[in-house]
């Protein structure tokens, strides 16, 4: 894989402008934020040797590099799921990729369920710690010792220092952010409420079907990382209400300012 790793960089690098600083993923809905990055080159998942393709509704699937709040930010402007039928080693590569590209920090985003009835929907929630429901890891199969070690800990895979810097952030500028547990899942159905409680039961605080093979792959290679979850909906049974996608990317359009100026002054007040 290392061999692979390196042929997307460095196809990548002669792209670039600049030496990116910061990874930033784009979960469902939320990809308009990469139209904000100023002096933008856009390069779709296709061109890049070694990229899968991104299938999910409302995932633009290219990578745009440029300027934000001061930083220059690698972003990928959607991802790759499981349901899509990537398997979780394809759904972490790019990871790798950052990492060998120079980025100092991975900043990721999705869309979340809320299980936590003290959410509300449209709120941020910070992710502080995950439990992987998926079954899977991405670092199954023979290690390769080049890019990280076959047992990494996943004690600080949300880093201390990033989370520390968010949560200050969000007090400056007045924006609530709550704090919680994130379950990953594969989907692509939404849970039954069955699985809510037991998920609410066993810690989770929001579910959604992304991240956390994305936070292995950074642990395993040792890139610092940090995760923001969009509550767009409360998860199954909380309201007993049906859910959908449709609401899922509407409740991330219409709170999208809201993040957009979270993640801006995150961004700009990361300090290497
Ligand atoms: N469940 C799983 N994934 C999700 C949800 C949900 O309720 N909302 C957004 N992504």
């Amino acid at each position: 894989m290392r061999q692979q790793i390196l042929e997307s960089a460095t196809f990548l690098r002669k792209q670039f402008l600049r030496q990116p600083e910061i990874g930033l993923v784009l979960g469902s809905g939320l990809g308009p934020l990469a139209e904000e990055l100023q002096d933008a080159v856009y390069i779709p998942y296709g061109m890049i040797p070694h990229f899968k393709q991104s299938t999910a509704p409302d995932h633009a699937g290219q990578l745009v590099c440029g300027q934000l709040a001061g930083k220059t930010v690698l972003c990928m402007q959607g991802r790759l799921h499981g349901y899509e039928g990537h398997t979780p080693a394809e759904i972490a590569y790019p990871v790798y990729v950052l990492k060998e590209l120079g980025v100092r920090a991975l900043l990721l985003t999705n869309a979340s369920g809320g299980i936590n009835t003290d959410f509300a929907v449209g709120d941020l929630m910070l992710i502080e710690d995950h439990i992987n429901m998926t079954g899977q890891s991405p670092l199954t199969g023979i290690n390769d010792d080049a890019l990280g070690t076959r047992f990494p800990d996943m004690t600080f895979a949300y880093c201390p220092e990033l989370r520390k810097t968010a949560l200050q952030v969000a007090e400056q500028s007045g924006v609530k952010l709550q704090r919680g547990v994130y379950c990953g899942v594969n989907g692509p159905q939404f849970e039954t409420p069955a699985e809510i409680r037991a998920f609410r039961t066993l810690g989770a605080d929001a579910v959604g079907m992304s991240t956390v093979f994305e936070v292995i792959a950074a642990a395993h290679c040792g890139l610092p990382l940090a995760a923001v979850a969009m509550i767009t909906n409360m998860a199954a049974g909380v309201l007993m209400k049906p859910l959908s996608g449709a609401e899922v990317n509407e409740i991330a359009e219409q709170k999208g300012k809201a993040f957009r100026q979270f993640m801006t002054a995150w961004i700009s007040s990361i300090a290497f």
